[in-house]
């Protein structure tokens, strides 16, 4: 039997830095000084209450926007340049509100993620030539293997927007990953999915870590995000709150009163409250 060198989760090398990001639109601070580092191997969580600077901390970490301060770094190059630059250096992303092709097919709207990484040039386009065919053939092969890594093998032909809900998310995944990234961020992947479709995202989620692909996954059902990563931290009013595993982020104080805008002890004595009022139904 051969030996096989298994890196152990969340001990690998740092693939992406956010360092001191600030993001400052008007008179709103939406991010205030976030330092994160995502490693190799990691599914890194990052959750808070709505408006807290999730998804401008994508925006930031994918080029969107320029933050007002601070840097992103992916294997110790800084970034600069546009979200196509970013894409190419490594970062692919899904959205908030799914942003397919709707018109075009599954098997196309994946293709369109694989074109960042065809590199035919002009004159081979034009000619449809032989090394045109060859680059092209190479990239619905790729596609077609990520259909069936996300399980969409059979829906290739169909047209995006007939596809149900989840199968939407999962095809947006397979967009991003066709574009060969390092790092993959998730804004809300099981958003308005079922259990059973949630499951199967947070399977999906384990097989791309597997790959080698390391991934930020933003989430507000916390106890996905516990059960799926590595790594938490915590976004409030654009203020990184709390950073560490799942255990001691589920059990920090600062944690829940930020989520239920009250104090530890009187969470606690609700709880008491509500397990007692049981107690009394139970028995
Ligand atoms: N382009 C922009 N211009 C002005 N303000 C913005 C812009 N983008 C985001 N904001 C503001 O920044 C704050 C953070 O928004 P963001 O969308 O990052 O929050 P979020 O944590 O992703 O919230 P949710 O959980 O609701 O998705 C909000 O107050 C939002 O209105
Ligand atoms: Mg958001």
């Amino acid at each position: 039997m051969t030996a096989e060198l298994v890196e152990p989760v969340g001990v690998g090398y740092p693939v992406l830095e956010a360092r001191g990001v600030t993001m400052i639109f008007g008179g709103l601070t939406a991010l205030n000084d976030v330092s994160l580092t995502l490693h190799h191997g990691q599914i890194f969580g990052l959750i808070g209450p709505n408006g807290a600077g999730k998804t401008t901390f994508f925006n930031c970490l994918t080029g969107l926007y320029t933050p007002t301060r601070g840097e992103v770094v992916l294997h110790g190059v800084p970034l600069t340049g546009d979200p196509a630059a970013v894409t190419i250096a490594g970062i692919a992303r899904t959205f908030q509100n799914i942003r397919l092709f709707p018109n075009m097919t599954v098997l196309e709207n994946v293709l369109v993620g694989r074109h960042c990484r065809m590199r035919q040039g002009p004159i081979a386009s034009l000619l449809h030539g032989p090394v045109f065919r060859r680059v092209e053939r190479e990239a619905r092969e790729r596609s077609r293997e990520l259909l069936a890594f996300v399980g969409l093998s059979k829906m290739e032909g169909e047209v995006a927007r007939n596809l149900p809900y989840g199968d939407q998310r999962r095809l947006e995944i397979a967009r991003a990953l066709a574009t060969d990234p390092k790092v993959l961020l998730l804004d809300e992947p099981t958003a308005g999915m079922n259990p059973q479709e949630t499951d199967a995202t947070r399977h999906l989620i384990f097989q791309i870590r597997d790959t080698g692909v390391a991934a930020v996954v933003i989430e507000h059902d916390t106890k996905f995000i516990f059960g799926l990563c590595d790594q938490v931290a915590v976004l409030v009013q654009g203020e990184l709150l709390v950073e560490g595993t799942p255990e001691t982020v589920r059990d920090d104080p600062r944690v829940i009163e930020a989520y239920l805008g009250k104090p530890r002890e009187e969470v606690e004595a609700e709880v008491r409250a509500a397990a007692a009022e049981h107690g009394r139904e139970d028995g």
